[in-house]
């Protein structure tokens, strides 16, 4: 039996607040595309984390490097593997929870992109986009990625693995 999600906000109160992996551990472990997609999460944050305390200099470096990640791997998961559960009613929150996150997400990375490196709303701002990343990533990981899982089964999570990585390949030429 799935948990449903009513609204966002009432997921949000349910929600652990401790560290990815800490709550509602799946009782099966993840595979293919979903093996992927988390240590995509991991070499994200730890960027994420470095970036947010170096000089200006190296954070504009950087950033390009983070921006590219972060909206390759979201686009190319939404294309690839959000689109295999569309037509599944188990999944229908999920994937409207996943389209308002992305679009949050590319909104705050456009506004990041507007202000000056050196400035200090610069590290604000990254610091309220790592809080949303790793918001988003406790709910692909603790939720939506198991349900996924289960409803598509191992074979289809390995399937997509091949297929997310061609879409994000093709994804970063045409970012800018
Ligand atoms: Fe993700
Ligand atoms: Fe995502």
């Amino acid at each position: 039996m799935q948990p449903s999600i009513p609204s966002r906000i009432q997921n949000d109160k349910q929600r652990n607040t401790g560290q990815p992996g800490s709550q509602r551990a799946p009782a099966r472990a993840l595979v293919g595309v979903f093996e992927t997609l988390v240590n995509e999460h991991r070499k994200a944050a730890e960027l994420m984390q470095r970036i947010a305390h170096q000089s200006a200099e190296s954070r504009r470096e950087a950033w390009p490097i983070l921006r590219r990640q972060l909206l390759s791997h979201d686009r190319a998961e939404e294309l690839e593997v959000y689109a295999a559960l569309e037509g599944y009613d188990g999944a229908r929150d999920i994937l409207e929870h996943h389209k308002f996150d992305a679009a949050e997400l590319e909104g705050s990375i456009n506004e990041l992109d507007a202000i000056d490196y050196a400035s200090e709303q610069w590290v604000a701002k990254l610091r309220d986009i790592v809080t949303s990343f790793e918001d988003h990533v406790r709910d692909e990981e603790n939720d939506y990625f198991p349900r996924m899982q289960q409803l598509l089964g191992d074979d289809k999570a390995r399937d997509l693995h091949e297929r997310f990585v061609s879409a994000q390949r093709e994804v970063i030429h045409t970012l800018i």
